[in-house]
């Protein structure tokens, strides 16, 4: 029997799991729970989830990848290994293994990550850029001689890059993604209704009700949070007009990173990117209104990918048959004379 080769989106928010045959095969948030007295992880993903705001003291909730950047080494790996060992049972039949990692990612973190892949059984690992990853999952031909510009909305980060022949050519990232927009509108919340509310609360909010362009929809929520004032739990109807401002000045600042790149781009290219347009991809990306805002700043097309939060899982387990065809942004990151077993769950965090 072959064991599937496999591609893995190493997201900020979820950890996405591919094969090029089926595509999507498993998903799961980028969470964990640790108990400290005993120092094991209790819960990863969806269960870990769950978790969120209503633990006691001695309960640590993780999210090991924040901003672009892997901030907890020993979470990643668990999870990696965790979530691997579901997809992958047989310790006989070996994946290769395409790992997208987050764009701001040190050569030391990148090590650790391919250890943790290995350890979880992978014969072969590779590295692969996010926006390349997002053109190839989106289905843009990435290896001919033509200016692509994609625009990777994620949790953490915003990855902007223009592509030719499998490369980038010009590109950005910014901490300014899914999860910024969640804390501007529970910041602001706060501020024009004293109502302190949790990051789901904001996260639904942001799906549900927020719009970037004025008059396109019109939606309201009831949130319930607490009340500064009266130290009590308090519930207030939010408006889509009420969101504009906080969602607008984030959307302000991709258009204006983006912008930046363009400028930067050889006018070759750029002219390329004039034509086409510009592709959004990752989970970010879906928020109400933004292509159409992100258009309006840019002058260009901007159209978002057919299903958006997946195209970097897809396009990761793609690089897999076209590697040779990508340039730097692919690269075989096997470790020469791995000798490392297969480590299994830890169990014990630490
Ligand atoms: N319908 C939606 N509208 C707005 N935002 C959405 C929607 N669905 C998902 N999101 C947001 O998408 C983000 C997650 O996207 P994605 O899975 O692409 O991130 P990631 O790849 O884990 O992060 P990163 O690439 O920054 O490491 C979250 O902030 C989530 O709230
Ligand atoms: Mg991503």
């Amino acid at each position: 029997m072959k064991q599937q080769d496999i591609g893995i989106d190493l997201g900020t928010s979820s950890i996405i799991i591919a094969t090029q045959a089926q595509g999507v095969i498993f998903t799961q948030p980028s969470i964990g729970a640790v108990d400290t007295r005993t120092n094991t992880v209790i819960a990863v993903g969806e269960q870990a989830l769950r978790m969120v705001g209503r633990v006691p003291s001695y309960i640590d909730i993780i999210r090991p990848l924040k901003d672009g950047i892997i901030q907890d080494h020993r979470m990643t790996n668990e999870l990696i290994i965790r979530y691997m060992s579901e997809v992958c049972p047989s310790r006989l039949v070996k994946p290769r293994v395409a790992v997208c990692v987050p764009a701001a990612i040190t050569g030391v973190e990148a090590d650790a990550v391919v250890e943790a892949v290995m350890s979880a059984g992978a014969r072969s690992v590779y590295l692969i850029d996010e926006p390349v990853a997002a053109a190839l999952g989106a289905g843009v031909d990435t290896a001919t001689p033509r200016g692509c510009m994609v625009i990777d909305i994620g949790g953490g980060s915003t990855d902007i890059a223009v592509i030719s022949m499998g490369g980038r050519v010009q590109a950005a990232s910014l901490p300014v993604a899914g999860n910024a927009f969640d804390n501007a509108i529970a910041q602001w919340v706060q501020e024009r209704y004293d109502l302190s509310v949790g990051p789901l609360t904001a996260e639904a909010l942001k799906k549900q009700v927020a719009c970037c362009t004025r008059s396109e929809f019109e939606g309201v929520m009831e949130v319930r949070g607490h009340s500064w004032q009266t130290d009590l739990p308090a519930r207030q109807l939010v408006y889509t007009r009420d969101l504009y401002a906080p969602v607008q000045e984030l959307a302000a600042q991709i258009a204006a990173a983006a912008h930046g790149v363009l400028e930067a781009t050889p006018p070759e290219l750029a002219a390329d990117v004039a034509e086409t347009g510009v592709l959004l991809t990752g989970g970010g990306s879906m928020l109400r209104g933004l292509a159409a805002y992100l258009a309006g700043e840019l002058k260009v097309n901007v159209s978002l990918a057919p299903d958006p939060i997946n195209c970097v899982a897809r396009g990761t387990a793609a690089s897999l048959t076209l590697g040779k065809e990508l340039s730097a942004g692919f690269k075989d990151a096997t470790p020469k004379g791995w000798r490392g077993t297969f480590a299994g769950s830890t169990q014990d965090f630490i």
